[in-house]
């Protein structure tokens, strides 16, 4: 329930606020002189004070409410307080107001008016005790993850990149295979580099192998070496393969979807026995290696084609890691952007916005390309134009039909985990008006 503190030296007022409050789900405390109060606030649980400005029946100059203001202000500098206070001391209220008391009304105060100021400030404390609670949830989270990993710099604020990152530590700490798919440029080669560096054998080498960029009838010498004369260009000195390489530690096969038939049948036999021959060699050789691939093809479509074995795909995927595009992923554009921006840069807001707006067919690989590039046009801060971003399809902000009210604009923020720019570009504002809304209705900015 929440808790107002009405501090008052004549105890009428607090039993006539008491029974007001108590028919609306609101607890009363009562302190009749300024110590008490703060003596109680001290002790916590209170979400507003209601404070009269004079506590001696002898003084009128409204002196001690200044004084009590600023002692709380001090000690609690979001504390609401609403001061109550005689037509005499109208005038040092509104200075107080000034100087960030939540409210004034005259005794007699008016019931309704003193209700609805009341409910308004508890309204927001709540929130902003939601948010700072989220927001805190969200930073111990973060900490957690970062602590005794090796993130390899990756950055991320998106819930469904924490989540994902979370799966991958836990991953990464087996000798599962993991096959990490996603569309092109989405991190898939990051990823594999953070399954290493946290996993058992990050102590070891990590060898990847681009499995599109090696020639067809040379895979079978790339991944598992070569003895002199072998084949044609084979060379005269004996040459380990990648498997041989990557013993101890991981073996990253990158876009694994371009691999051949032929080779996959030969990167099955390793992957079921751990054995292999150099090729025109015959003795078996033996490793160990941990291992990791990626591919942004659709391994099950080119299974039904005919075109990638069922078997291997299996002994691939003992987990499968699953990028989601950067627009799935939109609280994670804007700090990838600024991640991308030399020091000492920034985006202006509409730069931001089409940041945001942006649907990202190349994932982050396109937005690093997209903001180094608009560095080297830009010299402080970056301008949209700059960007070079396709023009939004749909109507800009000013002309929006329905404004966001209270709850859309909340919500928003929430969403946003506080971050005003997403926020106001989720609710199609400037940041600006946003900040107008929410300062007309009453909504803390931070
Ligand atoms: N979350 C991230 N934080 C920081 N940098 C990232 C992140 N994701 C990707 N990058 C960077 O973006 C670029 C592209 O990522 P990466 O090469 O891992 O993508 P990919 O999925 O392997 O792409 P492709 O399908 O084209 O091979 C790299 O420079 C990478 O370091
Ligand atoms: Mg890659």
């Amino acid at each position: 329930m929440p808790t107002v503190l009405v501090i008052d030296d004549n105890p009428s007022v607090f039993i006539a606020l008491e029974v007001l409050f108590s028919l609306h789900d609101i607890r009363t405390l009562s302190a009749e002189t300024p110590e008490a109060g703060l003596a109680m606030l001290e002790q916590g649980g209170i979400d507003l004070v209601i404070s009269d400005m004079n506590f001696h029946a002898d003084t009128t100059s409204g002196e001690e409410g200044v004084v009590l203001f600023r002692q709380i202000r001090e000690r609690n500098p979001d504390m609401p307080v609403i001061l109550l206070t005689a037509w005499t001391h109208l005038e040092a209220a509104v200075e107080l107001v000034k100087a960030g008391a939540a409210d004034y009304l005259a005794k007699p105060w008016d019931d309704h008016k003193l209700l609805a100021a009341v409910n308004n400030l508890l309204e927001l404390v709540h929130t902003r005790r939601e948010l700072l609670e989220h927001r805190t949830g969200e930073r111990h989270r973060r900490d957690a993850l970062a602590h005794g990993h090796d993130l390899r710099g990756l950055v991320y604020a998106d819930p469904a990149s924490e989540a994902l990152l979370t799966l991958a530590l836990q991953v990464a700490r087996s000798d599962l295979p993991v096959l990490i798919t996603g569309p092109n440029g989405s991190g898939k080669e990051k990823y594999s580099e953070i399954m290493h560096f946290n996993s058992p054998v990050r102590e070891g080498p990590f060898v990847a192998v681009n499995c599109g960029a090696l020639p067809h009838d040379l895979i079978e010498a790339e991944l598992f070496g070569a003895e002199p004369g072998a084949f044609t260009g084979a060379g005269n000195k004996p040459r380990a393969g990648k498997f041989e390489a990557a013993h101890g530690g991981t073996l990253f096969l990158d876009e694994i979807g371009t691999l051949p038939l032929s080779g996959q049948v030969k990167l099955l036999r390793v992957l079921e026995t751990g054995r292999f021959q150099r090729l025109g060699s015959n003795s078996e050789r033996q490793v160990k290696v941990r291992v990791v691939s990626a591919t942004n093809a659709d391994l099950p479509g080119m299974i039904a084609e005919g075109r990638f074995r069922e078997d291997l795909y299996y002994r691939l995927n003992g987990i499968e890691l699953r990028l989601p595009a950067l627009a799935q992923r939109p609280r994670d554009i804007l700090p990838l952007a600024r991640h991308f921006l030399p020091d000492g840069r920034r985006f202006s807001e509409a730069a931001e916005r089409a940041l945001l707006a942006h649907a990202w067919p190349g994932n982050v690989r396109e937005l690093r390309n997209v903001v180094q590039r608009s560095a080297l046009l830009s010299i402080d801060r970056i301008e949209a134009v700059a960007l070079a971003l396709p023009v939004l399809a749909h109507a800009p902000a000013s002309s929006t039909p329905n404004e966001p009210d209270r709850s859309m604009i909340e919500a928003a923020l929430q969403r946003a985990g506080g971050v005003l720019a997403q926020a106001a570009a989720e609710l199609g504002l400037s940041r600006q008006a946003l900040y107008r809304r929410m300062d007309r209705l009453g909504i803390a900015r931070d």
